[in-house]
């Protein structure tokens, strides 16, 4: 039984882990274990009953499992409200709890106010094969009179008692993102957030805390939201040594008030445990992600051409015919036209909203690139930047009230662009139907979903309930508009880009099956980028194109070998590429063809750091452990390493007692044995390999 539920203990338990909380003898909900799965229910400890402390009340010492500001207690809440008479006290107590088993073991507690009708219904769903717990509240309004709520965490994980914990996140800036950050958890509150109504590229929604792990060994407890808006991440050690992380939707500028039959639902959060380093941790939301939540699963993303760094937004017909019969030519399967293609887009000064073909670069419409890529035997993409405005498009000439916006307060703009408010039902409507026309009217096999500046000046005058409700309605509302599409158009493939990667979660991944990581697309710099998506996000998700940006500085052949270590695309202008350039890049691209399934699919080894080496490896490996290939980039290392050997690379995830072989390494060895003893490469700088390994 997954999860066993005495009358006030519950132990939840997936293939290897366990997550146990239960009543004390004060009544409190009490987180009790995280941690391997133990042999037998009495292993694990029982819910402690705290002692009383002049200063600090039982509360206060009970790691609470969802606490409420209220009471005596000065940890940091998860659930904060003002009920309609003023009060803000909110003490929860156990009413009962529900059990369901399938399609995944789900536990539901409900907990209640001692005095007012507020209910809280917590929510565990086990992902027993990728030991992760998802967790979620729901909060309903009994009562006649409205709540409103200031703050609504998803969840609170509490580690095993004691210090010396380390957090890892994530953080960085547009054309810089997703660098790893380890740093140790001392006694107060870090807090990390994103303000910005997506998640940006500032920080990301996921954290891991170890106690002296490395990627294959140690024990890391690691989660994530689910969530495409403001989030926020709060680590805090107490003054007794109990480390506990928050994660839920940012209370910075929250509410949501409350209304009688009208329940609130947190996005998910979800989280894992492993004794095996951060590589498994990774791994474990790799295969979470690619087998549970992508809209096309396991599909094989194809090798795409995408025009924005080639030709901005000088698109037409004839330039980008042109691309294409050469990206046919290279092997390319999916041509995407980038921005500056729509009504009016000339520049990034005015358009956005039009969404109908510019009558000057295409008289007929898109049908005749369409038909000429599709002659060409590729499938065609669409860029669209659907939740922008321009002032100067006719969108908002038509609707100056439909963008987020304080009236008689200045709108501030960023690049050129003003947010149309999602949250509001009738702006929906419209991009649904603009959107649902552009995809009904013409063969598209593919969208880019972008978005371009972060929100500003958030009012919202004629707003349902409290105006700052916008924050969580804005991605509600987007939500909605990616699923009523993907319903009407199941086949296409989206993918969400917000600058790069400003928009990267396990949110938005439930209806875009890839993420645009980065406006950066310099090899050495996207190896880092690639490095700290990776904690995270599977490497099928990673969009990574091969463009101009470094060229003559970074030999083509390392570009491609830092792309195809996710989804393989293209971006350069290739009228400007010479023969051999087009020639190299068609054999590289028919590498990646059939490299992809363990590339895209396998299980992902981070063996040798780009962010913290010169000499970094990636390896990826296929599930059955036959075959995988090894990436080595040598970016540059002074003479003197020259003469001195690179360090050893060690495999890892071969079956240790079967015989492989390792593309351009003499022998033949057991798994083991290039796992223990490794292999040594030769590499000049700037210069890079691609190794197939393979069982014998
Ligand atoms: C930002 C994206 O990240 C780029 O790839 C490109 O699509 C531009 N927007 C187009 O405006």
């Amino acid at each position: 039984m997954p999860i066993q539920a005495a009358p006030a203990r519950w132990i939840l338990e997936t293939d290897h882990t366990a997550y146990v909380f239960g009543l004390n003898q004060a009544g409190l909900l009490t987180h009790c274990y995280w941690g391997m799965r133990l042999p037998r229910p009495g292993d694990y400890p029982e819910p402690a009953n705290p002692v009383f402390w002049a200063a600090d009340g039982a509360a206060h010492f009970t790691p609470h499992e969802y606490p409420a500001y209220g009471g005596l207690s000065y940890v940091d809440p998860c659930l904060k409200v003002t009920f309609a008479d003023g009060v803000r006290d909110l003490v929860l107590t156990y009413v009962e709890h529900e059990l369901s088993h399938a399609p995944q073991p789900q536990l539901t507690l409900r907990l209640q106010d001692t005095a007012y009708p507020l209910r809280i219904s917590l929510h565990y769903r086990l992902h027993e094969a990728y030991d992760l717990i998802e967790r979620w509240a729901e909060l309903e309004n009994l009562g006649t009179e409205p709540v409103l709520v200031e703050r609504a965490y998803s969840a609170k994980w509490t580690l095993p008692p004691g210090d010396d914990y380390r957090l890892t996140h994530l953080y960085g800036r547009h054309v810089d993102e997703f660098h790893i950050q380890r740093e140790p958890l001392t006694q107060g509150l870090k807090t990390l957030e994103s303000r910005r109504i997506i998640p940006s590229h500032h920080a990301s929604p996921w954290f891991a805390v170890d106690r002296g792990a490395d990627e294959d060994t140690g024990k890391v407890w690691f989660g994530t939201l689910a969530w495409s808006g403001n989030w926020k991440i709060s680590a805090e050690v107490t003054e007794f040594a109990s480390t506990r992380l928050s994660i839920g939707l940012n209370d910075w500028d929250f509410a949501w008030k409350l209304l009688p039959g009208q329940p609130f639902t947190t996005p998910a959060a979800l989280a894992g445990f492993t004794p095996h380093g951060f590589g498994a941790a990774s791994r474990a939301l790799h295969d979470y992600v690619r087998d549970t939540l992508l809209p096309h699963g396991k599909t094989l993303h194809k090798v795409l051409y995408n025009s924005w760094e080639a030709t901005l937004f000088n698109v037409d017909e004839a330039s980008q015919s042109a691309l294409a019969e050469i990206a046919a030519e290279m092997g390319v399967e999916l041509f995407v036209m980038d921005d500056g293609w729509f009504h009016g887009r000339n520049w990034d000064n005015a358009g956005l909203g039009d969404w109908w073909p510019d009558e000057v670069k295409f008289p007929h419409g898109l049908g005749g690139l369409i038909h000429k890529v599709n002659r060409l035997g590729m499938d065609f993409g669409l860029w669209v930047e659907p939740e922008m405005v321009n002032p100067n498009s006719e969108l908002y000439r038509a609707h100056p009230d439909w963008i987020i916006h304080w009236p008689g307060r200045a709108r501030t703009e960023s690049r050129n662009q003003l947010i149309l408010n999602l949250g509001r039902p009738e702006v929906q409507e419209y991009l649904i139907s603009v959107l649902d026309r552009i995809l009904s009217e013409n063969n598209i096999a593919f969208i880019k979903w972008d978005m371009n500046r972060n929100a500003s000046e958030p009012g919202w005058v004629d707003a349902p309930g409290d105006p700052r409700e916008l924050w969580v309605r804005y991605v509600q509302g987007l939500y909605r508009v990616w699923e009523t599409l993907r319903q009407r158009h199941p086949q296409v493939i989206f993918q969400s880009c917000a600058s790069g990667g400003g928009r990267a979660d396990l949110g938005i991944l439930r209806l875009a099956d890839q993420v645009w990581v980065s406006d950066n697309t310099e090899a050495t710099c996207r190896l880092d980028i690639q490095e700290g998506y990776s904690q995270f996000l599977p490497a099928n998700t990673m969009e990574a194109w091969v463009t101009d940006a470094d060229k003559g500085r970074v030999p083509l052949e390392f570009r491609f070998h830092v792309s195809m270590c996710g989804s393989l695309g293209v971006g350069g202008n290739l009228l400007e590429w010479s023969a051999e350039e087009r020639a190299l890049a068609a054999a590289c691209i028919q590498q990646y063809k059939e490299l992809r399934p363990i590339i895209q699919l396998g299980d992902q080894y981070r063996l040798r750091s780009p962010q913290q080496e010169q000499f970094s490896v990636v390896q990826y490996m296929s599930k059955d452990g036959t075959e995988g290939v090894l990436f080595a980039f040598r970016v540059h290392i002074p003479d003197y390493a020259r003469v001195v050997k690179l360090p050893p690379v060690h495999l890892r995830g071969l079956e240790p007692a079967w015989l492989y072989r390792v593309e351009g390494i003499a022998g033949e060895r057991s798994g083991l044995a290039w796992m223990e003893t490794g292999l040594t490469l030769e590499l000049e700088n700037m210069h890079s390999k691609v190794l197939r390994i393979k069982r014998i």
